[in-house]
């Protein structure tokens, strides 16, 4: 496997996720986090920062303990640091060397840049500049303006190889960079390739069975990818010792709860069905605040799954369908301070019933445990599903929650999700939802004056939800989901399409 030192650059992400599309294994750790290096590491990387390392607050681990272990790729900050810590020269440039270049001089015999022809787009994104290599240190490539654009030592003066690149190899622009990297990993470090979802798949159900032992694990199912991938390896690893809880919340899409309990059987999942829908219904009449309206989501979904949790006997874990980003610890600006996002969906169950977690989707991206499900034959339409949201509708009614309202969305809504399966464009977006406004407005229908609700449309692009682009879905489409909303739903006289990205806005609208 792959170890990549995060030094709080934006693209830390996506580097591990291009080691990973070579099927190599990469994990991601803090830049002091460093673990004991054991022979299962073949390589490291160094990230990007927003930091320089001539800035008093620069992160500066020790190197000694990684450099000549293994092969070391230092990229940006990495690079200017590897290039400080031995003793050459880095300066701030008097411009941020910012965008596509084209890199030269590349050292014909090199292993980094094999089949990477002289001439070949990168994309650079740095404030700081090597003037001097370290001794030991050989020159690689440059572009017009940036003389060290590569550097590395190869030649003795570490037991293991030393690459340094200025530029990105991760992002879409550096047209070769997946190139770059596969040299790195595969050709430099020995990387094999082997980390397939069938792998990963032999490999956690082997490890479930070893872990759980005769065992009982109980898992919360929400209809989601995450959950339902989740659960089809634990059943492959425990069978009937598996037992998962669906329930109810009244807050689901039009029919959703029957389509996919219905999928769940076809998939084999011991499944109970629960239908909680009055008891979400009734914490959340009159309350319009969404912090407020969330917060007591959550305290009923406690409640009913303690309540049923308690009719199973001994039961020893909780399962839950956590996956990587929520794990990431993140090394930020504001200081090197960490923060870590946890998906307790069951809040604080496991401590209060004594149960101990597993989390078999923990070191996978989205759209890893999507290829996982894939090979675990699971069916499209589940696979496929947009991202949605654990308090559902009730996070996309602003204002308080009646059943009524629920209806009213539900039906809207559905009409916006068909028409985009039926325009093709469902794939295309990352989330898409309705959203009932707490506005009515005046129209005219017939030769009848009409004061009815407003919905929002909402469309997203991303690929994590942390950052967010609205989908630029054609006018022609909007334009029949608009009408078909209008025609059909009784109580909507206007639908407007929400324009914002996320920052600042969400997702969500609350
Ligand atoms: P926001 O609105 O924060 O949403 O931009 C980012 C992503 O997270 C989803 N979301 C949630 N998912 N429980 C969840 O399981 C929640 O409380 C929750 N709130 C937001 C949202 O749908 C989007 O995909």
């Amino acid at each position: 496997k792959v170890l990549i030192l995060d030094f709080g650059s934006q693209y830390t992400q996506l580097i591990a996720r291009r080691i990973r599309e070579l099927n190599v294994y990469s994990e991601i750790v803090p830049f002091n986090k460093v673990p004991e290096l054991d022979e299962s590491y073949r390589a490291v990387i160094l990230s990007g920062s927003p930091f320089s390392v001539k800035e008093e607050r620069a992160l500066r681990p020790d190197l000694d303990a990684l450099i000549g272990k293994v092969p070391v790729l230092g990229i940006c900050y990495g690079a200017q640091y590897i290039a400080d810590y031995y003793g050459g020269t880095v300066s701030r440039s008097l411009k941020r060397e910012y965008g596509k270049a084209n890199l030269g001089r590349v050292r014909r015999s090199d292993g980094l840049f094999e089949s990477i022809e002289t001439g070949s787009q990168v994309w650079m994104s740095h404030g700081d500049t090597i003037q001097h290599l370290p001794e030991g240190f050989e020159l690689l490539a440059s572009t017009a303006d940036v003389e060290v654009a590569a550097f590395g030592s190869d030649n003795g003066r570490f037991e293991a190889p030393v690459y340094c690149i200025q530029f990105h190899p991760e992002v879409y622009h550096t047209l070769d960079g997946g190139q770059l990297l596969r040299n790195f990993v595969m050709n430099i470090a020995g990387c094999t390739g082997d980390w397939t979802p069938a792998h990963f798949i032999e490999q956690t159900v082997e490890d479930l069975r070893e872990r759980v032992g005769e065992e009982r694990v109980l898992l919360g199912l929400s209809g989601g990818v995450d959950s339902s991938v989740a659960a089809m390896l634990l059943h492959r690893a425990i069978g009937d010792r598996l037992f998962c809880f669906f329930i109810d919340n009244g807050l689901l899409r039009k029919g959703e709860f029957e389509e996919v309990e219905r999928s769940y059987e076809g998939m084999g999942l011991n499944v109970t069905a629960i239908d909680a829908k009055q008891e979400f219904y009734s914490a959340l009449a009159g309350e319009s605040d969404p912090e407020l309206k969330r917060k007591a989501i959550g305290r009923v979904f406690i409640e009913v799954f303690e309540r049923e949790a308690k009719k199973l006997a001994n039961i020893k874990y909780l399962a839950q369908g956590t996956i990587y980003p929520d794990v990431i610890e993140s090394v930020s600006v504001h200081g090197p301070s960490v923060t870590i996002k946890s998906h307790h969906n069951v809040g604080g169950l496991p401590e209060k019933m004594g149960l101990k977690i597993v989390e078999p989707l923990r070191n996978l991206f989205k759209d890893e445990v999507r290829r996982v499900g894939t090979e675990l034959g699971m069916p499209a339409h589940l696979i496929g599903r947009h991202p949605f949201p654990g308090p559902g509708l009730a996070i996309r009614i602003l204002g308080d929650i009646t059943p009524a309202k629920v209806h009213l969305l539900q039906e809207a809504d559905a009409i916006y999700i068909n028409k985009m399966r039926e325009y093709g464009l469902y794939d295309q977006v990352w989330q898409a939802g309705t959203i009932l406004l707490p506005v009515q407005s005046v129209g005219v229908m017939g030769d009848e004056r009409t004061y009815e609700q407003a919905v929002a449309l909402r469309a997203v692009t991303s690929t994590d939800g942390m950052t967010a682009e609205w989908s630029h879905l054609p006018y022609d489409f909007l334009a029949a989901v608009s009408s078909a909303i209008i025609n059909n739903v009784k109580g909507i006289n206007r639908v407007v399409y929400d324009i914002s990205t996320k920052p600042p806005a969400t997702i969500e609208w609350e």
